[in-house]
């Protein structure tokens, strides 16, 4: 008898694992070695196992990759998808293919635009407020300029630039303004493009820049993340100019900030200003979860803000922040 029973419940086992497939939902990221998106993850896949979906996790590199990962996730069933794209001059492509396969898309990080360089109005977007998060920088840069005794009209500010990226060119010119409002000539403020948004790309550019303007003994740094900050930091340690010298403070507050902050000595990488990873990977991927099975619209737009984090203070605002 026993021994039926147990034959029975082998024989349902397959229907009763088809009943129960579980949803899917892409997350597709430009960077995926980046700490900040590894982060997005990790708390993406804490939302799905909190809600019960399995998350996909796509490195989308380029454009290729982007459309051939969109296409994988219809051919498993996926229900939609999350994406941080490679650029955002994708935004119709990407469009294009998710409506095809009827799949839900929200950005993250970066938000998709059309041929016009317009934000696509029927892809809901999760970002930073990239202008007020670049005034934070700003002012914690002056703050810690001021409590170094160094002149306003004495210092090169070195602007690591992604302007083709509007989050990122919103987040550099926001720092930049602050500086200006308080006094730094905008004659200092020195560019420096990087061709793409990671460390090494950012190291390059200012060693380019520092080269050209070695007038300068002191430097303030600033990019669209902490990779870029970094970069400058490390560019300029190569050229003598080190922590006494160098001011910088980045976006983002994941391992590239921290492995900074638990050096034994302190670097010219001062500070970060925190976001939420968190936010960005549990918020939009349950979105997509609940907007395909429940038809829970996601608003258009989520703007989310940032706080100041130095050596000092990480552990601290780092635990206020759920991180
Ligand atoms: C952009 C940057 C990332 C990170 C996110 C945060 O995508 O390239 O490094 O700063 O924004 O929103």
């Amino acid at each position: 008898m026993q021994r039926r029973a147990f034959t029975l419940a082998a024989l349902a086992t397959p229907f009763a694992l088809q009943a129960a497939e579980p949803v899917k939902v892409g997350f597709l990221v430009k960077q995926a070695e980046e700490p900040w998106f590894q982060d997005e993850w990790k708390f993406a896949e804490q939302a799905a196992k909190d809600k019960g979906f399995t998350l996909v996790k796509i490195g989308v590199p380029n454009g290729e990759k982007t459309l051939a990962a969109i296409d994988n996730l219809a051919a498993q069933k996926a229900v939609g998808f999350v994406i941080c794209a490679p650029d955002v001059k994708l935004g119709l492509a990407i469009n294009r293919a998710a409506k095809r396969h009827k799949l839900k898309v929200i950005s993250v990080d970066d938000q998709l635009v059309d041929g016009a360089g317009k934000p696509i109005a029927d892809i809901p977007h999760m970002g930073i407020s990239g202008y007020e998060i670049g005034k934070q920088v700003g002012a914690g840069l002056l703050a810690e300029i001021k409590a170094r005794g160094w002149k306003l009209d004495e210092v090169g500010v070195l602007r690591v630039a992604y302007d083709q990226l509007p989050t990122g060119r919103e987040r550099t010119m926001g720092a930049a303004d602050a500086l200006k409002a308080a006094g730094v000539p905008a004659a200092n403020i020195v560019d420096a493009p990087q061709a793409k948004t990671d460390t090494e790309s950012a190291f390059n550019a200012a060693n380019i820049a520092f080269t050209k303007n070695a007038k300068f003994k002191k430097w303030v740094a600033f990019g669209l993340n902490d990779e870029a900050a970094l970069g400058a930091v490390r560019a300029g340690e190569g050229r003598g100019i080190k922590a006494d010298a160098m001011l910088a403070i980045g976006i983002g507050g994941s391992q590239t900030a921290l492995n900074e902050f638990t050096k034994p000595t302190a670097t010219g990488f001062f500070g970060t200003v925190l976001i939420s990873p968190k936010r960005h990977g549990y918020e939009t991927a349950t979105m997509v979860f609940e907007w395909a099975t429940q038809g829970k619209q996601p608003p258009a737009v989520t703007l989310t803000s940032g706080v100041l984090m130095t050596r000092q203070n990480q552990a601290d605002i780092r635990k206020q922040m759920g991180l």
